[in-house]
């Protein structure tokens, strides 16, 4: 366990179209930026967890403002809001963020790639997880894509159970070494 996951909430049985821990969703403006930053380095300083290959650079900040501004604005992209309720209500709670890629090589031409999918601990395992992704594999589609693929930690094994109970396999992996 990471100091990210400290509050393991007891598994509910989400309904198949909703999840039980209500959230709002909707797409991400520019106006969430600086709600979002903070949500997006927590993620990525639980990737660094994972490897030191993926050391969050000391300039991530100003990288996440930047990323996500260009993404927001992007039709190619989507960047979703989870803004929670009652007490949380208006609070950014989590988010996902993906965008379209095209693939050269192969068919389907166009890939829809989550890049991140992060929920505050307190909305973990109620099926919000779930549902933001039927969401964003949704938009994916519409803008394009034929296939969906996630980018995360090999080592991250939550996501990997996560991704595989939606139906999702390993078809490519990236190994790295320092140089
Ligand atoms: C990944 C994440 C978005 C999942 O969201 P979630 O709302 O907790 O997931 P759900 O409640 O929809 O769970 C869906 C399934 O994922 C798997 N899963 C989710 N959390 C899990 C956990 N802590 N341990 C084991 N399996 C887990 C289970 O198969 C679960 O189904 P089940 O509840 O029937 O067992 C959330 O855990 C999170 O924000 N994690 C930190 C960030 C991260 O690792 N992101 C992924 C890499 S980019």
């Amino acid at each position: 366990m990471t100091p990210d996951e400290p509050a393991s909430h007891p598994a509910e049985s989400p309904s198949p179209s909703a999840p039980a821990a209500p959230i709002h969703l909707r797409a991400a403006v520019a106006g969430d930026i600086p709600a979002l930053v903070p949500l997006l380095l927590r993620l990525k300083r639980l990737n660094e967890e994972f490897d030191p290959l993926l050391k969050v650079r000391d300039d991530a900040d100003a990288q996440a403002r930047q990323v996500l501004r260009a993404q927001i604005a992007d039709p190619k992209a989507v960047v979703l809001a989870a803004e929670g309720i009652g007490a949380d209500k208006d609070k950014v709670v989590g988010f996902v963020r993906a965008l379209v890629r095209e693939r050269p090589f192969y068919a389907p031409e166009h890939e829809g790639v989550i890049l991140d999918i992060y929920l505050l601990p307190l909305y973990r395992r109620r099926g919000v997880g779930e549902y933001l992704l039927r969401e964003v594999s949704l938009a994916l589609k519409a803008r394009g894509a034929g296939v969906v693929t996630a980018e995360f930690p090999a080592q991250n094994e939550i996501a990997a159970r996560f991704y595989a109970k939606r139906g999702f396999r390993p078809i490519t992996a990236i190994h790295a070494r320092s140089l």
